[in-house]
C-alpha cells in the first residue's frame, strides 16, 4: 500500500453519492481517485469501450503499486439504451478491468444498484447484459416500447451479475468482498433535477417507512462499510437502504424460494 494507505476508486465521483463517499473515504484517511466525465483525477465516459479502457489505463497509471477499493457507482437515470451502457457494461467494466489491480490485503468492491430491481424488467435485455452481449442488450433497448423499464433493467442485471460472480474464485476466492447496494429515494441531483411533480411521483412509487428521502451521506455510510476492511466476510449482497421500503414491495420469506433451489441443503 502506498505508506500503509487504502486507496480507492470511486467512479460517479463528481456529485450525488459519488461525492459523498469520496469525502467520508478522504476523511477516514483512505487515498481516493475519482472517475467521472469532467473534473475528476480520471475524466472518461464509462458508456463507451474507450472509456472503458481509458479508465484502466487511468488508474494503472496513477496507481502503479495497486489499489484496495473499487466503488462502481457512476449510473444515469435514463430511458434509453445509455441505462444499459452505463449502468450495467460501464459497472461491469470498472470492476472486471479494475480486479487485477486489487491488493492482497482486504481488497473490496461495491457496486451502486438500486431498490428498482424489484420493479418490472425487461428479460430479455437482463439476458443479453448477463451475457455480456452489449450491441444485442443495447439493440433491444432502441427497439423497446417499454423504455421506462430500462433504468430497472440495467440495474436487475448488475444485481444478478453480482450474484453470479461474488463466490467465484477470482473475487471471494481471491480474498475479494463484492457487494451491492440497493438505494432507494436519495436526494441527489439526479433526483433533485426532476421536476416537483415527478419527484412526488417518486416519493409513492418508493415508499421509505422509516421516513424521508435518504442522504447522499447515508448512502456513502454503508458504501464505505462494505468497502472496509473490516467487512471481512459479507459478500455477494446487495444490502437495499431505503427505510423498509423493500420488505414492502417483496415477499416475506424470500428463503423459501432459495431453499426449494438448493433441495433443502443449507
Ligand atoms: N438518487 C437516487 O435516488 C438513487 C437511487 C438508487 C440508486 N441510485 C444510483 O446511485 C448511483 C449514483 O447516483 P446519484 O443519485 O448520485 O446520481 P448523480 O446523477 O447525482 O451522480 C451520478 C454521477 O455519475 C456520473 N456519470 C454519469 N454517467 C457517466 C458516464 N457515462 N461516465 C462516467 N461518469 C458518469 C455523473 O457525471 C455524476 O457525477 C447511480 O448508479 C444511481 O443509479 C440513485
Amino acid at each position: 500500500m502506498t505508506g500503509g494507505r487504502r486507496t480507492a476508486v470511486v467512479t460517479g465521483s463528481g456529485r450525488g453519492i459519488g461525492k459523498a463517499t469520496v469525502e467520508l473515504l478522504e476523511a477516514q484517511g483512505v487515498h481516493v481517485v475519482g472517475v467521472d466525465l469532467t473534473g475528476a483525477d480520471i475524466n472518461v465516459d464509462l458508456s463507451t469501450p474507450e472509456g472503458r479502457a481509458a479508465l484502466e489505463a487511468g488508474v494503472l497509471e496513477r496507481c502503479p503499486s495497486g489499489i484496495d477499493v473499487i466503488v462502481a457507482n457512476a449510473g444515469v437515470l435514463s430511458d434509453d439504451e445509455l441505462s444499459v451502457q452505463v449502468n450495467y457494461f460501464g459497472a461491469v467494466e470498472t470492476l472486471e478491468r479494475l480486479r487485477p489491480m486489487l491488493r492482497a490485503d482486504a481488497p473490496r468492491a461495491v457496486v451502486v444498484a438500486s431498490r428498482s430491481v424489484l420493479k418490472p424488467v425487461d428479460d430479455a435485455i437482463v439476458e443479453a447484459c448477463l451475457d455480456g452481449d452489449e450491441a444485442r442488450a443495447v439493440a433491444l433497448a432502441r427497439q423497446s416500447d417499454s423504455r421506462h423499464l430500462l433504468y430497472a433493467t440495467s440495474k436487475r442485471a448488475i444485481a444478478r451479475w453480482i450474484r453470479r460472480n461474488a463466490a467465484l474464485p477470482v473475487w471471494a476466492g481471491a480474498g475479494i468482498a463484492l457487494n451491492g447496494v440497493g438505494p432507494g429515494a436519495v436526494l441527489t441531483p439526479m433526483i433533485a433535477e426532476r421536476d416537483p411533480a415527478e419527484q412526488a411521483r417518486l416519493a409513492v412509487e418508493r415508499p421509505m417507512p422509516l421516513g424521508g428521502m435518504a442522504t447522499a451521506e447515508e448512502v456513502a455510510e454503508l458504501i464505505v462499510f462494505l468497502a472496509d476492511a473490516k467487512n471481512s466476510k459479507i459478500a455477494g449482497q446487495l444490502i437495499f437502504i431505503d427505510g423498509g421500503g423493500e420488505t414492502l414491495m417483496g415477499h416475506e420469506d424470500i428463503w423459501e424460494t432459495m431453499m426449494r433451489k438448493t433441495s433443502g441443503k443449507p
